[in-house]
């Protein structure tokens, strides 16, 4: 079973004023097969804690550690923890001018898998599942999130999570944007993935309303940097009912 572990994380970013501190000692055990949610108040860092562990340069990790399966992640260059077994859907996924969405989606299947898909097969399970989000297949001939709406960008980080079936994903406020149909439609897909049991997932949301089709197995949350408190699926209908006003005192997460 992989295990993804952060130990007492701390990230800084390079602000105008000199380093900010940011991440300020994260610890969270993500298994694979379990679901975890993170629910914070805008600011608090949780996109950060997206970033660091893939490998974004922004971040500068000052402290603690994360592995995977007692790897390193740390050590290693973004690409690498791709093929470690890592998945990162974003919350703004970023346009590839001149690249493909097959092109894209193959060379990152080969860079993972080790070898390039057989074409023939490849085709025909890209194929189906575009089919299975609802995808028109035109998609594939289209640059990398250029002109994308919104929900066409999240359906696309599915197809990718779909496809390259990691060990542990993190997925960035999926969730916002999406209409209830689309919305259903990348729940469906977060839940295939998640069915197989052989994938951790981190999921980073606002709203309950994703915890409804994805039900998570923990439910944490974020303010001021790390996390202070977890519980249950029922911590989310308390943060939904009460809000983080319990958490971010005198509008400075504590
Ligand atoms: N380059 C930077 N310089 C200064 N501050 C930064 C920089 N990058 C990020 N931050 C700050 O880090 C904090 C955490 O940002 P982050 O995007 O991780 O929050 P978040 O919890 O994901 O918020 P949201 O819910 O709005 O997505 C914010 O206050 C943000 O302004
Ligand atoms: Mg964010």
């Amino acid at each position: 079973m992989a295990t993804l572990e952060i130990r007492d994380l701390h990230v800084s970013v390079e602000g105008e004023n000199g380093p900010k501190e940011i991440l300020k000692g994260v610890d969270l055990t993500v298994k694979q097969g379990e679901t975890h949610a993170i629910m914070g108040p805008n600011g608090s860092g949780k996109s950060t804690l997206a970033y660091s562990v893939a490998g974004h340069p922004k971040y500068t990790v000052t402290g603690g550690s994360v592995t995977l399966d007692g790897e390193d992640l740390l050590d290693m260059a973004v690409d690498e923890r791709a093929r470690a077994g890592l998945f990162l859907a974003m919350q703004y996924p970023v346009e590839v001018p001149g690249v493909t969405v097959s092109n894209f989606l193959r060379t990152s299947a080969t860079a993972v898998r080790g070898e390039a898909p057989k074409l023939r097969t490849w085709v025909k399970e890209v194929k189906e599942a575009m089919a299975r989000l609802s995808m028109d297949p035109a998609f594939a001939e289209r640059n990398v999130n250029e002109g994308f709406s919104g929900g066409e960008k999240k359906r696309h980080e599915i197809l990718q999570l779909e496809l390259l079936k990691p060990k542990i994903a993190i997925l960035d406020e999926t969730d916002s944007g999406l209409d209830v149909d689309a919305l259903r439609i990348v729940s469906e897909g977060v839940n295939r993935v998640r069915d197989s049991g052989e994938v951790g997932t981190l999921l980073i949301t606002h709203y309950t309303r994703i915890l409804r089709y994805i039900k998570p197995d923990h439910v944490h949350v974020f303010a001021g940097g790390r996390i202070v408190e977890s519980g249950g699926a029922e911590l989310a209908d308390k943060l939904e009912e009460e809000g983080y006003a319990a958490y971010v005192k005198g509008g400075t997460p504590q």
